[in-house]
């Protein structure tokens, strides 16, 4: 996928993540409706990066979907998913997360939606599929590592780089959740270990905003986004739902290599939520 450059200006680019639609319109994950509360981070998005207010378009330049966007694999939410991101107007890249099946993503909404690389300017994004059918932990495998060690060997020398997954490549501080983490991570880590290009990791799978750093990768910001629908709480052994709204990340890429994000959420909405739920 290439989009052309703004020129000197920054680059914007949004994440949206763990949608978990379910196959049904009004289908809910621990008792929040998740199509309601996509609908609420979309109109989130027309109100704080839309061009103009009535126009129906956002002023971005692309849309990152990094898995979790159905809950059970199915079409349906694909297609729903689709329908409610196409009239923003911006390029998508979508990826898969654990809840998702890539090939039916693919069969749904067509392979240009789920690009292994995308160019924006003098800016790379690799894509990595972290999922594995079946389980909920992510490991990338030697595919992936492979492909990625190849897609960096071809990237021209003066680019910035931003590596795409779902599942965290470093434990966010949630013992339960850190046992999901890519389990192959120390491979990855050696792939973008001499990587001067690396500007950050970006995931979701945790269902809150996280932001970090790596010893291994000192000047590469690691981070994930808030779902679009129920929020994990940070900092605990077990389960825990968190009160805390759904939202989204946004991205400036700066054409020097700077780059600059935060975290957006909704407010004052009507939103149910089963805080006592154990699982999901
Ligand atoms: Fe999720």
């Amino acid at each position: 996928m290439q989009i052309a450059s703004n020129g000197d200006s920054a680059l914007r680019v949004l994440q949206i993540t763990d949608c978990h639609l379910g196959e049904q319109v009004g289908e809910s994950l621990a008792g929040m409706d998740t199509d309601a509360s996509l609908d609420f981070v979309i109109e989130l998005l027309l109100r704080e990066q839309g061009s103009t207010p009535n126009e129906g378009a956002l002023a971005v330049d692309l849309l990152l979907a990094t898995g979790d966007l159905s809950n059970h694999g199915t079409a349906a939410a694909y297609q729903r998913l689709d329908q409610k991101l196409q009239p923003l107007g911006v390029p998508m890249a979508w990826l898969p997360g654990n809840h998702d099946i890539r090939d039916l993503m693919i069969d749904t909404v067509g392979p240009d939606r789920l690009p292994r690389l995308i160019r924006l300017g003098n800016w790379a994004i690799c894509m990595l599929d972290s999922a594995v059918p079946g389980k909920v932990g992510g490991e990338l495998g030697p595919n992936e590592l492979d492909g990625l060690q190849s897609t960096l060997e071809a990237l021209p020398a003066d680019c910035h780089i931003v590596v795409c997954l779902h599942h965290q490549p470093v434990p966010v501080g949630s013992y339960w959740l850190d046992q999901q983490q890519v389990v192959d991570s120390e491979q990855l880590f050696e792939v973008l270990g001499d990587e001067p290009r690396l500007r950050a990791i970006v995931w979701g799978h945790v269902h809150q905003e996280f932001s970090g750093s790596d010893a291994r990768l000192p000047d590469v910001q690691l981070m994930a986004s808030p779902s679009t629908c129920i929020q994990f709480a940070p900092d605990q052994p077990d389960f825990t739902i968190d009160a805390a709204m759904p939202g989204y990340r946004w991205f400036d890429l700066h054409p020097d290599g700077t780059l600059r994000t935060g975290v957006s959420r909704v407010e004052n909405v009507a939103l149910d939520l089963d805080m006592a739920s154990s699982g999901y």
